[in-house]
């Protein structure tokens, strides 16, 4: 067991401060249990806590960090930036920049800036409503789109860590829940509330609920029937942008979505994100049209900043090493599980994966919540104890990044070891 006295200390204070001490729910370590760690520093592939434990982070602050901590290029960016002014409520040229790196790669024609993937998709919904004029969003179980009203339904991340159902004040009515890779499903809803539905919104890729791969033309066949039924697409790449390859899931698909979102990764860590689509599609959105949309910090020049660096620095070899990245330790967990006879599926998408505590790969949220998920609180536990910091939840992706070494790999090897005895010998008694 590592020390955590000072971690432990600052979980009590904040616990008198702040709502169940984090600024995000599940950072609290809810569901596997034990201290949060509280980070002092992180460098390249590596974190640090603040009572001096070291760890290889296979978190990646939920996905921004593709090249791994306080890369070099991109803390200088925020630096010039800052020094110049923290933000002025008005246009810089960095926001074009950061604007036609996004539409370069990807299928949108122009972009709006916000500040988290909460607001993009929000956002994005906001303004789906406002082009066809009518409330109703179809999205799929165990898909999360951030803390937005509408969307927190059947939601996944820390919505399934918590086992919180749906918010507890949220009017359903205008949300249509459906399973995820169901297109029968997304069919009969449609011709349900054919005259009501504004949008689908849909993971380009769903990674929180663990990950779990889009069928085979499931994204394309989306579009189709948004469009038979006078609908939008909404593709949030919040998660898959820019980090699953240089064009994001639209790389691994080709499939255009009507409005898609950005964060993570479009942010190099700061607080940014943003949505995009069709010129005609975003020319709704105010002063060009009428659907309103602002926010004070939007566009901020220090995020913009931090945001090109890193897009600049996600080059097609940043993907290549990513891939092999997450091949290698897919490799290296499947190895450990095996040898520990642990039922297992290595679920992957691109350069995503998580482990599922089942035969067979999981197909929809029925399928990742039906898997032996007790055994993953003891994993997770002898991974941290053995110096690797994965997630700490079942229902989250694995974001590896460029920066992991030969090195680090041979302590992830090291730790699999008693973490998958850990598993094996798990029961749901706990
Ligand atoms: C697919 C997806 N959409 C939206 C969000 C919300 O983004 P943020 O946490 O920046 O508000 C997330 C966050 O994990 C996400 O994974």
């Amino acid at each position: 067991m590592k020390a955590m006295t000072r971690s432990s200390d600052l979980f009590a204070q904040a616990r008198q401060l702040i709502p169940g001490g984090v600024n995000s729910p599940v950072r609290a370590f809810g569901s596997v249990g034990g201290t949060p760690l509280f980070i002092d520093s992180a460098q390249g592939s590596h974190l640090r806590d603040v009572d001096g434990n070291d760890y290889v982070d296979l978190v990646s602050s939920w996905g921004p960090m593709l090249h791994g901590n306080a890369h070099p290029a991109i803390v200088d960016a925020v630096r010039s930036a800052a020094a110049k002014g923290l933000s002025f409520g008005a246009p810089t040229a960095a926001e074009n920049a950061l604007a036609a790196e996004i539409i370069s790669r990807t299928s949108v024609e122009e972009v709006r800036m916000v500040n988290s993937g909460t607001e993009a998709t929000m956002s994005a919904v906001r303004l789906a409503r406002g082009v066809t004029g009518r409330s109703t969003v179809l999205k799929f179980a165990g898909c999360y789109h951030g803390h937005v009203d509408s969307l927190l339904v059947s939601a996944g991340s820390g919505v399934a860590t918590f086992g919180v159902p749906d918010s507890p004040g949220v009017t359903q009515s205008d949300t249509i829940v459906v399973p995820y890779n169901d297109l029968d499903a997304v069919r009969e809803a449609c011709e349900q509330h054919s005259d009501d539905i504004a949008c689908i919104i849909t993971e380009a890729a769903a990674g929180n609920m663990g990950t779990v791969a889009p069928a085979e033309g499931f994204n394309a066949a989306l579009r189709d029937i948004a469009h038979e039924y006078g609908a939008l697409l909404i593709l949030d790449e919040v998660m898959t942008g820019f980090r699953t390859s240089y064009q994001g899931w639209y790389g691994v698909d080709g499939v255009v979505g009507d409005l898609v979102t950005f964060g993570k990764v479009v942010s190099g860590g700061l607080p940014a994100a943003a949505f995009g689509g069709r010129r005609d599609l975003m020319a709704y959105l105010a002063p060009e049209g009428p659907v309103y949309q602002a926010g004070t910090l939007s566009g901020n020049p220090v995020a913009m900043a931090a945001g090109l660096a890193s897009l600049r620095l996600a080059d097609d070899e940043c993907y290549a090493t990513l891939r092999t990245n997450a091949d290698r330790l897919a490799g290296l967990l499947h190895e450990a599980l095996d040898r520990e006879g642990v039922a297992h599926h290595i679920q992957r998408a691109a350069t995503f994966l998580s482990v599922r505590f089942a035969d067979g790969e999981g197909h929809n949220f029925v399928d990742m919540r039906a898997a032996d998920t007790f055994r993953y609180a003891p994993f997770f536990h002898a991974l941290l104890d053995n110096g690797v910091y994965t997630a700490p939840s079942a229902f989250e992706t694995w974001f590896v990044s460029t920066a992991l070494t030969d090195e680090d790999f041979s302590r992830i090897e090291s730790a699999l070891r008693p973490a998958a005895k850990a598993a094996a010998a798990a029961t749901k008694e706990g």
